[in-house]
């Protein structure tokens, strides 16, 4: 049995904040954000937009354009840091708003890993046929987890929410592989300034920029490296690049690194900025049409924790139900 990534779907905050609408009292400009990131842009959600309400939307489109409905759907998996409450878990209110009584529902924290840590369990689940057919969703509302005097986080981060539908299919196509890590020894290089059993809040974001963006750089070429070794693929056999969209100067040394072809690499944050848990996905939903004549799609990953993954997909034009 295989994972088959079926549907495909998103939910963006309905406010656009441009480089250039930014509060003037944080003193950066479009020409830094944009050299420096290649971010243009950032969905930030109002106060009646929540994380469980950009992720029930994401879930909607995504059953759409698998063509099922919720109530074929045995689990739900919400990689999220940034739940509507400390408990329940934000998977069990999508599983509410969606109308599911059956099945299980639970969050994962992966920080921007979130969704290949999801996809690694839910794999596992299907490989193992414990479920039939799983919403993965990452979804985040960073905005209210920055210090909006901090230019050199805040700029970085926006809102949204990325849905996949992954249904056990008897073929050969689907997930080939998925493989996550983590190296706790850096938890201090990006965390929040606060917690619910240290400080009773949710605290801000604090990063170091530069280990990061090493790391980063590092570790997504490492785990892109060991999949092509895993899979006997070389950089050729990719037909589709999605990593974690955080900073096109991450982006564009891991091309240079690898020697993937450019055009063969998704990148989106410049319209959605760094969204966490929702990249991955969110980047997948922009691609949604072309993925289906593809053939090896990989996805890399890197978050706090730091925590970081890759995985391998085969798509086909042959996939049952598409
Ligand atoms: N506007 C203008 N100037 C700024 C801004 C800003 N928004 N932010 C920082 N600066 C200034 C700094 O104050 C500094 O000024 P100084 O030289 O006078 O001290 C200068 O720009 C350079 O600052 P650096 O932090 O060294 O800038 P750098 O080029 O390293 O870029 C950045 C910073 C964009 C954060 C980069 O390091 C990065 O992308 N890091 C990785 C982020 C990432 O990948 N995160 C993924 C995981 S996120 C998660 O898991 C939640």
């Amino acid at each position: 049995m295989n994972s088959v990534l079926i549907g495909f779907g998103a939910s963006l905050p309905k406010k656009r904040i441009l480089n250039t609408e930014l509060s003037p009292d944080l003193n950066t400009s479009d020409e830094w954000i944009t050299r420096r990131t290649g971010i243009k842009q950032r969905y930030i959600a109002s106060e009646s937009e929540t994380t469980s309400s950009l992720a029930v939307e994401a879930a909607k489109n995504a059953l759409k354009h698998a063509k099922i409905s919720a109530d074929d759907i045995d689990l739900v998996v919400v990689a999220t840091v940034t739940g509507d409450y400390t408990f329940p878990a934000t998977a069990t209110i999508v599983q509410r708003e969606l109308g599911i009584k059956h099945g299980a529902a639970f969050d994962i924290s992966a920080a921007c890993s979130g969704f290949v840590y999801a996809l690694d369990i839910v794999d596992s689940y299907i490989k193992t046929g414990k479920f039939k057919c799983a919403l993965i969703i990452g979804a985040e509302t960073f905005s209210r987890i920055v210090d909006w005097k901090d230019r050199s986080t805040c700029v970085l981060f926006g809102d949204g929410a990325g849905a996949v539908v992954v249904q056990a299919q008897e073929t050969s196509l689907g997930v080939q592989y998925c493989k996550i890590r983590s190296a706790g020894e850096f938890i201090d290089s990006l965390k929040t300034s606060g917690g619910i059993s240290t400080t009773q809040t949710s605290g801000v974001t604090m990063m170091e920029g530069r280990e990061v963006f090493r790391f980063a750089i590092e570790k997504m070429n490492e785990a892109l490296q060991q999949l092509l070794l895993d899979n006997n693929l070389s950089v050729e056999d990719i037909d589709l690049l999605v990593p974690h969209q955080a900073n096109s100067r991450i982006i564009d040394k891991i091309i240079e690194e690898s020697g993937i072809t450019k055009e063969k690499v998704v990148v989106t944050l410049n319209k959605h900025a760094n969204t966490s848990a929702a990249s991955i996905p969110l980047a997948l939903n922009e691609v949604k049409d072309e993925l289906f004549k593809k053939k090896n799609v990989v996805l890399l990953s890197m978050g706090a924790g730091f925590t970081w993954g890759a995985a391998l997909i085969k798509f086909s034009n042959n996939i049952s139900g598409r």
